[in-house]
Parts: C-alpha cells; sequence; structure tokens
C-alpha cells in the first residue's frame, strides 16, 4: 500500500531506468540465466530466450564465445568461483562439439540445443568462430596458469600433440589452415574476406603463438606466427579505404545484392574484441579516426532517434543498407545495443590511450542512449526502432547484455 502511495505521488519514480550500476548486475544474472538453461545441453548458452518470431533459441558460437570472454574478464576482476564453474562447464561443451560431425567442421556457426549440429541451410562455414573461441580460453588458461593449474591446462585447453586433442589448439589449427578461406560474415549474409574475421584471426593466432610457447610447443609457436603476420599483411593491405578509412569485406563470392557503401560497424567491432591484443591498428590511427567518424556521421543521419534525442549518444546499427529488422529480411534495420555500446567502449579505450578528460561526458551519454532505449526492468533486445526508439527483435539478447558488461568493464565503471 505504502508503495502505491508513493508510486502515485511520485510517477517519476516508478519510472527510474536502472543505474549503470544495476544494469550490470541485471546484465550479469541475465547472461548467466541464458547460459543455464535446464532443457539446453550443459554448458551451451541460447543467443536470446526468444523460442519464435525470431528463433534464436540455439546456441552460436561466435555470440557464446563473446559471452563466456565477459564472464572470463568478470571472473578476473572477482575471482567469483560460480563463474569460474560455469566457464569449466562451458569448455567442456565445446571440446564435445568439435568433435561432432557437422556440415562445415569447426566453422559451423550454429548448434541445437541438445548440442548436436543444425542441420538447416545457412551461411556456413563462419569462421570468426574458432578464432573469437580460441582467444577467449587462451585468456581463461592464462589465468588458470596464474593460479598454478598447468595440469589441467594441459589436459583441456592447450596441448601440443597432433591431431590435436585440446579445444584451443583444435581452434587454433583450423585457424592457420583455413583462414585464406572465404567465409560467411558474422552478420551471416555475405561470403568472403572480412575484417571482423582476419582481425580476429590474426589476434587469436597471436596469443596461441604465446601460449603455446609458454607451454613449450615451439614449433607450433613459429607457424602460428607466421599466419598471423600474413593475415596482419592482407588486413593492411586490402581494407584500407581514402574515403571511409575501412572496408568491412573484400572478394564476395555470395554478396547481398543493396550491401554496397563497405561501411559497417563489425570494423569496430573487430577493434574492440581483440583490444588489447592486436597491434596492427591503433585508436589513433587516421584511418580508424576517418572510419569512426564515417560511422557516426552516417548513423545520425540516417536513423531519426539520433536528431530526436541529441543530448544522447549516437545509436548505432550494423550499416546503413541492412534490411533485417530483427524479425525479417525484406524490412529495414535499426540501431543495435550492441554496436551502440562498442562506440561506447571505443571511446573509453580511446580516452585511456589519450587521457582526454574531454571523454568522460561523450562516454557518459553513450550510456545514457543504452539505458534510454532498454526498460526499467533492464530487458534489452536486440535492436531499437530508428524512429520510435521501442526495442524489438529477439528479447534479452544475450550478446547485448554481454556487450554491456564488457563496456562496463573496459570503461572501469565497476
Ligand atoms: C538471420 C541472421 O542472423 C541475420 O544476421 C540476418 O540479417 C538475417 N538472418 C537475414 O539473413
Ligand atoms: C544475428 C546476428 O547477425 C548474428 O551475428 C548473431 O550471431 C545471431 N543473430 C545470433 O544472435
Amino acid at each position: 500500500m505504502r508503495t502505491i502511495i508513493l508510486l502515485l505521488a511520485f510517477p517519476l519514480l516508478a519510472m527510474a531506468q536502472p543505474s549503470k550500476q544495476e544494469q550490470f548486475k541485471i546484465s550479469l544474472q541475465t547472461v548467466i540465466q541464458n547460459s543455464t538453461m535446464a532443457d539446453v545441453f550443459p554448458g551451451m548458452v541460447v543467443a536470446s530466450p526468444s523460442k519464435e518470431n525470431p528463433n534464436y533459441y540455439y546456441d552460436w558460437v561466435r555470440d557464446t564465445a563473446l559471452t563466456m570472454r565477459s564472464l572470463v574478464d568478470y571472473y578476473e576482476l572477482t575471482g567469483d568461483a560460480k563463474i569460474k564453474k560455469l566457464i569449466l562447464t562451458w569448455v567442456d561443451a565445446e571440446a564435445f562439439r568439435q568433435n561432432l560431425p557437422t556440415f562445415s567442421g569447426l566453422g559451423e556457426p550454429k548448434y541445437n540445443i541438445d548440442g548436436s549440429g543444425f542441420e538447416g541451410p545457412w551461411g556456413r562455414p563462419q569462421n570468426d568462430g574458432p578464432a573469437l573461441r580460441a582467444l577467449t580460453m587462451i585468456k581463461f588458461a592464462r589465468l588458470l596458469l596464474t593460479q598454478g593449474q598447468e595440469d589441467y591446462v594441459l589436459k583441456k585447453l592447450y596441448h601440443g600433440i597432433l591431431p590435436a586433442d585440446s579445444v584451443i589448439k583444435k581452434d587454433l589449427e583450423y585457424t592457420a589452415y583455413n583462414w585464406q578461406a572465404a567465409s560467411f560474415d558474422l552478420w551471416e549474409e555475405e561470403k568472403g574476406m572480412h575484417f571482423y574475421t582476419l582481425l580476429s584471426q590474426h589476434t587469436a593466432l597471436q596469443e596461441g603463438a604465446k601460449l603455446a610457447r609458454e607451454l613449450r610447443d615451439d614449433g607450433a609457436a613459429v607457424f602460428y606466427e607466421k599466419e598471423a603476420r600474413a593475415i596482419g599483411a592482407m588486413l593492411k593491405k586490402d581494407f584500407l579505404n581514402d574515403k571511409i578509412g575501412i572496408l568491412v569485406t573484400k572478394g564476395k563470392e555470395a554478396s547481398l545484392w543493396y550491401k554496397n557503401s563497405g561501411l559497417d560497424v563489425a570494423p569496430l567491432l573487430a577493434l574492440n574484441h581483440n583490444s588489447p591484443y592486436q597491434k596492427l591498428f591503433s585508436y589513433k590511427d587516421t584511418s580508424v579516426k576517418k572510419y569512426i567518424s564515417s560511422l557516426i556521421e552516417q548513423s545520425s543521419e540516417i536513423y531519426s532517434i539520433n536528431k530526436r534525442y541529441p543530448d544522447l549518444g549516437v545509436a548505432i546499427g550494423r550499416y546503413q543498407e541492412d534490411r533485417y529488422d530483427g524479425y525479417r529480411t525484406e524490412s529495414i534495420g535499426n540501431p543495435w545495443f550492441l554496436s551502440t555500446l562498442a562506440l561506447g567502449e571505443y571511446y573509453c579505450l580511446l580516452r585511456d590511450k589519450t587521457k582526454n578528460k574531454r571523454l568522460d561526458d561523450v562516454i557518459e551519454k553513450q550510456f545514457k542512449r543504452v539505458l534510454f532505449h532498454s526498460d526499467r526492468k533492464g530487458h534489452m533486445s536486440e535492436q531499437f526502432n530508428r524512429e520510435s526508439g521501442n526495442m524489438q527483435g529477439a528479447h534479452d539478447l544475450t550478446w547485448s547484455h554481454n556487450a554491456f558488461m564488457t563496456a562496463m568493464m573496459r570503461c572501469k565503471l565497476l
């Protein structure tokens, strides 16, 4: 009764959005829930609890690798034993599915909740998956090594034996031998060579080489380093562009006829996801700066909510020609939570490099934008409508929530 009176007297109280810190807790809980669904193979993560319109009740290797990365970072910060257990269960699930016969081997993008490979038509292979998974596991392996758990690391995560029988080694071998082949992009739409995929592969091999050396697998280390350098050379040669800074895709073998500007949020995600490891591109590079300003300029232009709420940070989508609205493809795309958060994360990393205090305000606005379009209970779907600002697409998308967690941790806001 008292609360009702209070709410009537102070309607604003009832409207209160979660603070950043409250949202972090909600996002962590949501990530844990989506990673421990009772009817799902233990250790696998659903992309969203949504089972229809759209059905995201599957495990995508990419989404899961990024989710677990945010949990590894969180575990590093807190030492939380429950989280460690979750990560260990995930390692076993990955070891299991790496051995399944699937249409495209380790490049298989999406799995059924019983752990088996999805056998419907899909854009496959998607070769960012093994690289992302390897980098998450390398981070985890390093933490375990500092805890003196070399036995576990050698048994499950990395061992030099060939044919590979440890999770990281399998992914690195796959990546080292397959990076030159075209694969589908992270949006699962175009087949070609992608900045996002290549930078992730470069970083996984580079960091994998370090781990290999540490675990006395020197021959492999030399090989992975050589491949990492070759990927780096390709990135520098083919993806820089005078007009927009960085191009998303080259050498298309399957493409969307309407996607042609070359400007996409994927390179921004690549820079964030591979920070601080990759040294090919710096946040201070002219090409990176040009790319980021093109992205901001274009997003401010095409999404009317950016004009409607100019005091909030910039809402960012996937790319300007996007026709996927979260339910169907013959439509029109919107800003996404994870893209909008990526810009905030970028500003935080830039602030750390440049010590530019003025960025504090910009960062705060970027978080405000995200909290403004999520709801009072801290739900975050995939997209928010470019005109109304209302959420749409898969509800409680795991990737939206882990992107929130990562941005908070990168911005040192916990
Ligand atoms: C679902 C994919 O995951 C999404 O990225 C894509 O835009 C649509 N299908 C249309 O292909
Ligand atoms: C569509 C996105 O385009 C893709 O990147 C993602 O893996 C799936 N949805 C699942 O969230």
